[in-house]
């Protein structure tokens, strides 16, 4: 068991620097950082780990913004439909408010209600967005 999650940690630790290489948006960092945080809310409900909970679902809800150039960049493309990507985003923070909130109420049903809207946030922009978002910055 022991050398099988040291090797889980390894190989994460190999992705983690395959992934670091070349010229990437801070963006992808931030959310390599937010799915980090979706795990610990997930294992902090399997573990009944309130305080896991609420400081991964805080971590997500006061989670970095992208560098304005990023924004900008972002915004200027996708001109009309910027306020979807960002309505997403402020939604996102409020779940996680939420989240935050329910662990500290020790409301296990409330946090597993409150991370699928959170899900449904993250996929609701990676469906709509990321492919052209992607496209914009390392075609
Ligand atoms: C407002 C839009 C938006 C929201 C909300 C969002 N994402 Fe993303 N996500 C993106 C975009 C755009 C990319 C592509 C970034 C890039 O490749 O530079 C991305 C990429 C990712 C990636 C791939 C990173 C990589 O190394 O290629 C992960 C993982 C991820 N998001 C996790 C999450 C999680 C978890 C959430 C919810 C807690 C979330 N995202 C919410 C827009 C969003």
């Amino acid at each position: 068991m022991k050398q099988l999650l040291t090797l889980l940690f390894l190989s994460f630790v190999a992705l983690a620097s395959v992934q670091s290489a070349g010229a990437e948006t801070r963006l992808r960092t931030i959310m390599n950082e937010l799915n980090m945080n979706t795990m610990k809310v997930v294992d902090g409900v399997m573990r009944e780990d309130f305080a896991l909970i609420e400081a991964g679902a805080t971590a997500i809800a006061e989670h970095e913004k992208a560098p304005m150039a990023e924004r900008k960049r972002i915004v200027g493309h996708l001109k009309e439909r910027a306020s979807g990507f960002k309505g997403i985003d402020g939604a996102l923070h409020n779940d996680a408010v939420t989240v935050a909130e329910a662990a500290r109420a020790r409301d296990l049903e409330a946090v597993v209600e409150g991370l699928a809207r959170i899900q449904r946030g993250c996929v609701a922009c990676h469906t709509g967005f990321r492919q052209e978002v992607r496209q914009l910055f390392y075609k």
